[in-house]
């Protein structure tokens, strides 16, 4: 696939680990809600509270700290080289952020997606101090490339990472002998297992994601209660789901909704989301 982003940290030492991997997506999934197909490209740079002060009080006559500055290149002129449209520069303090998150309730990482996001529809030109048309405007694309991130704010990917493996160590896999195991995240922050369980006559065996969706299911819970998927598999790359599987998982989750998937010792790890495992997919809007 053509990639049509570049994101570059200015302060390398100052990212969290994986921080720099939610940017990523969130910049490619905003050039995709907003339908722009050349390359872009932005800079980040994470500065302290102090620092957001200085420059808020410099370059926008406001004596207090701010969480996200846009220094925006499209506003003068857009600078064309090697095709590559620069941006300009999206300046976030964490440490506002990390104040904030805990007044508006959200995760630490969904504030910063929000931020960068923000900054992101500034440097594009979006304002919302101008008219509540444009704010209503920019806001909706906020929320809309928010919501369909397939990135996974809630996830406790260490937790879920032990609980693979135990699930895997459950399957009842005498015939492949290849183990397979599934967790299932629901709102209420429990944890929903399944593995693969097979059977004498092959064609009976079911997967481990099916197992893990029909127990959360039996259990009670529906697709808006799913959070997440994840699945580790013998295998050494990434064994990504079957073609049933899938089919299942666009019926039972919600498309956007996150797959987290581990190889056999958990050193390589994919995320992705239903909708990207299976796009145009089969649904019942189809048999009408
Ligand atoms: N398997 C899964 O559990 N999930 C998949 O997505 C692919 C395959 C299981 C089914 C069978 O028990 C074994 O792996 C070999 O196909």
């Amino acid at each position: 696939m053509k990639t049509n982003h570049i994101l570059e940290f200015l302060n390398q030492a100052n990212h969290e680990k994986g921080l720099k991997e939610m940017f990523t997506i969130a910049f490619k999934q905003t050039l995709k809600v907003l339908k722009k197909e050349e390359c872009y490209r932005i800079s980040l740079t994470l500065v302290s509270k102090e620092e957001i002060h200085e420059l808020n009080k410099q370059y926008r006559d406001t004596d207090r700290p701010t969480d996200v500055l846009t220094f925006a290149f499209q506003e003068a002129d857009v600078l064309m080289m090697d095709e590559v449209i620069d941006l300009g520069n999206i300046i976030i303090s964490p440490e506002v952020a990390k104040e904030q998150c805990g007044q508006y309730h959200h995760p630490y990482r969904r504030e910063m997606a929000f931020l960068f996001i923000h900054g992101l529809l500034h440097a594009f030109g979006y304002e919302h101090h101008r008219s509540t048309k444009e704010a209503e405007e920019m806001f909706a694309l906020q929320n809309e490339i928010l919501n369909t991130m397939p990135y996974d704010f809630y996830t406790n990917i260490n937790k879920v990472k032990k609980l693979l493996t135990s699930a895997q160590e459950k399957s009842l896999s005498g015939y492949s002998h290849f183990r397979v195991g599934a967790i299932v995240m629901t709102k209420d922050g429990k944890y929903h297992q399944g593995f693969n369980i097979e059977n004498s006559a092959y064609g009976d065996c079911m997967c481990a994601e099916r197992v893990a969706l029909f127990h959360t299911y039996a259990s009670g819970y529906n697709k808006e209660d799913i959070v997440s998927l994840s699945l580790i598999t013998d295998s050494e790359n990434v064994g990504t789901p079957c073609g049933s599987c899938r089919q299942v998982m666009s019926e039972l989750m919600n498309m956007n909704c996150p797959v987290h998937i581990f190889n056999c010792d958990l050193s390589k790890q994919l995320d992705t989301s239903v909708a990207d495992l299976l796009p145009y997919a089969f649904s019942k809007e189809d048999l009408k």
